[in-house]
């Protein structure tokens, strides 16, 4: 059923004493998403409902996800509770949207996803504030996140017409061989908080590149950004159906198995925590899916004697405190050479102590708070478990407090923390921290931080620092991780293959990731 905003809401307000129960909720409801307004300039981007089919839908039984502003606790809107039925129903539509899409030509879609990238930058302001209001980092780093964001598009419309099979050299005579590339199907797209738009498109622009429809789950705390992308999608000229966008928290584990096991699904992507990644992994299983994850990280940054220092404090700070310490490539273990440990250290502290936390819509804030109560309870332990082990805290390690005269408007902020001399058994040197938390450890030789760097589950990003051209290509090489950085704490593009090895993940996105959403097809010409 349709529930198109204003007409209805208007419908609602006059009528509602002779409608069931059940509308009665849903219109008051949309009474009051329709006082919201979040002070865009295109106020008809911010959506709260899910789409099916084309079509903007609640709950079927009303049922709202409150969703706030992690610097203030106010409530930003609601959007739909979602559950199995919504999801069936939502399949069912990219399933027969996949019957036309998948037939349209590659420059049929390089040319709607290139509409899609440029709305992206026209709205770029609308949809950054969106971004820092449901995520709370800063608007600056909103911004970029758009930007990155849109970059997505531009790259997979342009792999879109470059999607070539192969022409194989037959060893049989008489027989002429060939390849192409097909799209799998309906992919199942669930991401994180932590990128409310990136994510989206790192897989949605490979995805619709190669021909697929999708279901995506957005995240419950972010789900603006992924709404106001399907606007502008609809906007785009992408076909009903095409985007399905299924909003949950409470039934997430219904939702997320029917996404993994429904036969009509193809593929399954997520970005998210080792340990769910594990479970649709087994899932998908169940129907031989392919799968893409990107899943958690716990990044070595090594800084040598023999690098540039000052580089590296810069590199160290952008690459561990980028959303206040919340993304899976940041530097979450950080090793450095005894001999130039106290120098980078104090420089360190220096700059963290200048860290301004605030509200991420204000101009001095350099950093935002955490996205919630569990996040900064997880890093409250990790800082207190490395304590008690003897590590020293140089700068913060603790929450702050909401104060009129500080700046903190909630109780989602941890100090910007330096730690020093972490031991290696400590629970924040084992587990990916996500929070601003610079953890440092001394190490005197190459061998031995390799070692260490290496002794980890986990292999997403590794960061080293040193101006030794041998050594550059020794310790490249021995990391255990599928992403290094080196003289860089910033490693991201869309044009490079970001994933990892172990358990980090399976599978690559961006650069040529268009190619994790289509089949190889061999066809043998006989009887030539
Ligand atoms: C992530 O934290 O999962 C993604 C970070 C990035 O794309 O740079």
């Amino acid at each position: 059923m349709r529930f198109p905003s204003q007409p209805l809401r208007v419908a609602f307000s006059r009528r509602a004493p002779s409608y069931p129960a059940v509308y009665l909720v849903r219109a008051r409801r949309m009474a009051s998403s329709a006082k919201t307004t979040v002070g865009l300039k295109d106020e008809t981007l911010f959506k709260t409902q899910g789409l099916i089919a084309g079509k903007w839908l609640d709950a079927k039984d009303g049922a709202v996800i409150k969703v706030t502003n992690p610097a203030t606790d106010e409530e930003l809107g609601t959007v739909p509770e979602m559950g199995l039925a919504e999801t069936k129903e939502a399949i069912d539509a990219a399933s027969v949207a996949f019957r036309t899409w998948s037939k349209t030509t590659a420059k049929e879609r390089h040319d709607l996803l290139m509409k899609l990238f440029k709305l992206m930058l026209e709205n770029s302001e609308d949809l950054a504030r969106l971004l820092t209001l449901e995520n709370g980092k800063t608007l600056t780093e909103a911004k970029g996140e758009v930007i990155y964001s849109a970059s997505f598009l531009e790259w997979f419309a342009e792999e879109a017409v470059r999607t070539y099979g192969e022409n194989i050299p037959s060893s049989i005579p008489h027989i002429r061989s060939i390849t192409l590339k097909q799209p799998v199907g309906v992919c199942a797209i669930l991401t994180p908080w932590n990128f409310p738009s990136a994510m989206i498109t790192r897989k949605l622009g490979p995805a619709l590149a190669a021909g697929c429809t999708v279901v995506i789950k957005p995240p419950p705390e972010t789900p603006f950004s992924c709404l106001a992308l399907t606007e502008l999608a609809r906007r785009a000229g992408i076909p009903d159906g095409v985007i399905n966008i299924v909003t949950t928290q409470k039934n997430v584990v219904d939702v997320g198995k029917e996404l993994c096991t429904n036969k009509a699904v193809k593929k399954v992507t997520f970005t998210g925590s080792t340990a769910v990644a594990k479970h649709l992994y087994a899932l998908s299983s169940s129907t031989m899916k392919k799968i893409s994850f990107e899943a958690g990280g716990n990044s070595p940054f090594i800084v040598f004697d023999d690098a540039d220092i000052d580089a590296a404090v810069e590199g160290a700070i952008a690459c561990k405190f980028r959303g206040s310490g919340q993304t899976c490539v940041c530097a979450n273990r950080i090793y450095v050479q005894s001999t130039v440990y106290a120098d980078f250290a104090s420089r360190l502290a220096a700059k963290v102590s200048a860290f301004r936390m605030g509200n991420g819509l204000e101009k001095d804030t350099t950093h935002g708070p955490l996205i919630h109560e569990r996040a900064i309870e997880k890093v409250e332990r990790h800082v207190n478990d490395a304590v008690e082990r003897g590590a020293q805290v140089l700068v913060g390690g603790k929450r702050l407090q909401p104060s009129p005269n500080n700046g903190i408007t909630s109780s989602n902020f941890f100090a910007p923390t330096v730690l020093s001399d972490v031991p290696a058994d400590a629970q924040l040197s084992n587990e990916e921290t996500f929070g601003p938390v610079a953890a440092l450890i001394q190490f005197d030789t190459e061998e031995e931080v390799i070692k260490l760097a290496n002794n980890t589950e986990y292999g997403l990003a590794g960061y080293f620092y040193s101006r030794d051209v041998g050594r550059v290509w020794r310790v490249a090489e021995a990391l255990e991780v599928g992403m290094v950085g080196t003289n860089t704490g910033t490693i991201s593009q869309a044009v490079i293959p970001f994933g990892g090895v172990k358990e980090s993940g399976l599978g690559r996105e961006g650069s040529h990731g268009i190619i994790e959403y289509m089949q190889t097809k061999y066809i043998a010409f006989g009887g030539l």
